[in-house]
C-alpha cells in the first residue's frame, strides 16, 4: 500500500481532514456512479443518504453511539452501496472524522472502492490486523482525504470470517476506531443463513437494515428481523424504491434527464422508522 496513504497519529488525521482537498474532475469520473454521496452530493439521491446520516447523527447525540452496521437479509440488497454513501454523507461535514470498515469478508466491496482508488486491489486490512499483531490500525487505514473518509478494507489474508469476527483483536480494532473516529459505518454480510452479523452485533451501537425493492423476499426480511437484536435496529432502508420520485419533490433526476436513464440510475433510498410494516415483494 502506498505509504503516503497511511497515517500515524490522530493529529495527522485531523490535519488531513481539514486540509480542504477536493477530488479532481478526473478522479470523479472514475468513481462508480452509484456512490452519489461522493460524485453528486447535490443530487436528489444524495439527499436521501443525508436523511440516513441524520439518523446516525441522532444516535450519537442521543446515546453517544457512533458505530452503525449496514446489513440486509440476502446478498445484493445494496449494503455496500448504502454503506459507502452513508459514510460519504457523514463525511460531508468536513469536521467529522468518518471511517468505514468492510466487514463482509465473503464478498468485500473492493470493486466499488477500487473505482475511486486502485490501492484497494491489494490493500491490507482487517484480516491482516487480526492475524498479525505487528500490523496496526494505522497500517491498514486507507485515507481518502478528498472525500474526508477513511476505509478499512477486508484485507489480503484468507481466514474464516467467524474466526476474525469473534477474535479479541477484532474487538480491539473496533474499540480503537471508536476512540479515533466520530462515526464508523460497518459494511456487513447478509443476515439470513450466516452467523457473521450475530458476532458483529455485539460491537455496534445500531443496525440499518437494507431491503431492496423487487429483490428481497418478504420471508427473508422477517427472518432477518427475527435474528437481529431489535433494540439495536435503527431503521429500514427501502433501496431502489420507485415510490419516492425526484420530480415529485421538484428535483431533476441526477442521471435521468427526461424519460431516459431512470432504469440505469441508482434508485432513491426510502427511509422508514423501525417496526414499519415490511413491504411485499
Ligand atoms: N440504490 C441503488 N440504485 C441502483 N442500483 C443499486 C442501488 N443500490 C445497489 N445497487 C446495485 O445493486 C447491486 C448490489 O449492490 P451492493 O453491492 O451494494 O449489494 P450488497 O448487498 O452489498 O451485495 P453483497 O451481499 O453481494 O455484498 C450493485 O450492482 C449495485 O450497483
Ligand atoms: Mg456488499
Amino acid at each position: 500500500m502506498d505509504s503516503a496513504s497511511t497515517i500515524s497519529q490522530d493529529s495527522s488525521i485531523t490535519a488531513r481532514y481539514r486540509s480542504g482537498a477536493r477530488p479532481s474532475a478526473r478522479e470523479l469520473r472514475r468513481i462508480d456512479r452509484h456512490l452519489v454521496s461522493l460524485v453528486a452530493p447535490d443530487s436528489f439521491e444524495a439527499e436521501q443518504y443525508r436523511r440516513l446520516r441524520h439518523v446516525i447523527e441522532e444516535l450519537r447525540t442521543g446515546t453517544g453511539g457512533s458505530v452503525a452496521a449496514v446489513s440486509s437479509p440476502i446478498a445484493g440488497d445494496g449494503k455496500s452501496v448504502t454503506s459507502i454513501n452513508l459514510a460519504g454523507a457523514l463525511a460531508q461535514d468536513r469536521f467529522a472524522k468518518v471511517c468505514m470498515i468492510d466487514c463482509d469478508l465473503r464478498r468485500h466491496s473492493t470493486s466499488l472502492c477500487q473505482s475511486f482508488d486502485s490501492r484497494f486491489s491489494d490493500a491490507q486490512g482487517l484480516t491482516d490486523v487480526v492475524i498479525n499483531r505487528a500490523i496496526s490500525l494505522d497500517n491498514v487505514l486507507v485515507q481518502l482525504p478528498a472525500f474526508n473518509l477513511a476505509i478499512i478494507p477486508t484485507g489480503q489474508h484468507q481466514i474464516g470470517p467467524y474466526e476474525v469476527l469473534r477474535s479479541r483483536r477484532f474487538s480491539e480494532i473496533v474499540q480503537e476506531a471508536r476512540r479515533r473516529f466520530d462515526y464508523i459505518i460497518v459494511d456487513t454480510p447478509p443476515i439470513v443463513a450466516l452467523s457473521d452479523c450475530k458476532l458483529i452485533e455485539k460491537w455496534v451501537d445500531g443496525f440499518v437494515l437494507v431491503v431492496a425493492a423487487h429483490h428481497t423476499p418478504r420471508r427473508f426480511l422477517k427472518e432477518a428481523l427475527a435474528a437481529l437484536d431489535r433494540r439495536k435496529l435503527l431503521g429500514v432502508v427501502f433501496n431502489c424504491s420507485d415510490q419516492v420520485s425526484a420530480r415529485y419533490y421538484g428535483y431533476e433526476h441526477y442521471y435521468g434527464g427526461k424519460g431516459r436513464g431512470r432504469r440505469s440510475a441508482p434508485g432513491v433510498t426510502g427511509w422508514r422508522a423501525p417496526n414499519a410494516a415490511p413491504s411485499d415483494r
